[in-house]
């Protein structure tokens, strides 16, 4: 019976079938059809047992050259399919280091205007000392107004344009905040004295026109310490100006006005010159020393304490220092106008650095 098995052939042909493989795969399948459990040589291994003891030995000497040969043919195959492989592998994912670098979303990103001069104002207070803080978009009526000393039927309450929400069952209401002032008795409330902060963020006014837009953002500062006086003020605001518009010298001017937190108060006007527009005075925010009231209506001693506040349109700002005409552009979601006024997102300001280079 054994003899009826031609090993000669049988090696022969799956050296053949090895040699054809064309891929890892097709060698896998090979191997296993020869040398797995119910493969062509393990079938003929099977065979043994049934073999007269003396035939048995020759026999078996001879399958398993069939199968070392066998084994080494798959071998040396695979490596040569195997560099074949990894050749064009290396082929295809070649990178051309000599193509120019392609725009990431770092290079196309654009920082907006706004974000921008905030980023520019924190680095500018922060180097005075100033923290940040903040508070919520949607703010108490009490907070908005009333702690700020502008009670129930104050006119003051008229001409910010309040958007307000339903009564709650106390019947308090919640407003859209219309300035950042609100922050000022929230830090008051929450810190000891001596205080410094400026506070960021958008601010809400029913009103829409050229000039106008729903949301706009202003950054509030507040200083409250024993001996804060208007000088400390002007110069706050003065190093703030000097700083943000990146020159020596800046004309500004306090204009008596009316804020009912702040005694006196005044209107802040600078210089457009500066911005090459000579003769002109703009107004950028408001400012004054912080109302006795408002002290006491945060649990101050106006005896002992007193200090100052302002607070500007971070919009206008913006406007001014990089020649922005249209305030509504600002949120029209234009990519175009984006791409022309944004900031890179590496361009982070630092007062060594430059704030707007
Ligand atoms: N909150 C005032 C406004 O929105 C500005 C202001 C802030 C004035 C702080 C005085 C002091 O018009």
């Amino acid at each position: 019976m054994a003899e009826t098995i031609d090993l000669e052939e049988l090696q022969s042909e799956l050296l053949s079938e090895i040699a054809a493989a064309k891929d890892l795969g097709a060698l896998e399948q090979v191997r296993v059809s020869a040398l797995g459990k119910s493969g062509r040589v393990s079938a003929v291994m099977k065979r043994l047992g049934s073999l007269p003891a003396e035939e048995r030995k020759t026999f078996g000497a001879a399958v398993n050259a069939v199968k070392t040969r066998v084994s080494e043919a798959l071998d040396s195959h695979k490596t040569i399919l195997e560099s074949a492989a990894l050749e064009a592998r290396l082929a295809s994912e070649q990178a051309d280091i000599t193509l120019p670098v392609r725009p990431g979303p770092v290079s196309e990103g654009r920082i907006h205007p706004v974000s921008h001069v905030m980023d520019e104002l924190a680095e500018i207070f922060a180097d005075m000392g100033f923290a940040i803080a903040e508070g919520p978009d949607i703010e108490s009526d009490d907070y908005n107004f009333t702690k700020l000393n502008i009670p129930q039927e104050h006119p003051a309450r008229q001409e910010h344009d309040t958007f307000y929400f339903h009564p709650d069952s106390n019947g308090e209401r919640l407003v859209l905040r219309t300035h950042t002032s609100p922050v000022q008795i929230r830090t008051m409330l929450s810190q000891k004295p001596p205080i410094r902060i400026i506070a960021p963020g958008r601010v809400y006014r029913c009103d829409s026109d050229q000039t106008h837009t729903p949301m706009f953002h202003q950054i509030e500062a507040l200083v409250i310490d024993e001996s804060t006086h208007m000088g400390h003020l002007k110069w706050v605001l003065e190093e703030m100006c000097k700083a943000f518009f990146e020159v020596d010298e800046v004309k500004m001017r306090l204009r008596a006005s009316h804020f009912p937190f702040t005694e006196p108060s005044a209107e802040i006007d600078i210089g457009a010159e500066a911005i090459g527009k000579p003769g002109q005075w703009l107004e950028i925010g408001g400012c004054g020393m912080v109302h006795p009231n408002v002290l006491v209506n945060c649990g101050l001693d106006p005896q002992r304490y007193q200090g100052f506040a302002f607070g500007m349109g971070i919009d206008r700002m913006a406007m001014l220092k990089y020649g922005i005409p249209d305030l509504r552009a600002f949120f029209s979601a234009d990519l175009r106008w984006l791409r022309h006024y944004g900031f890179s997102m590496l361009d982070v300001p630092t007062l060594a650095g430059g704030l707007s280079s």
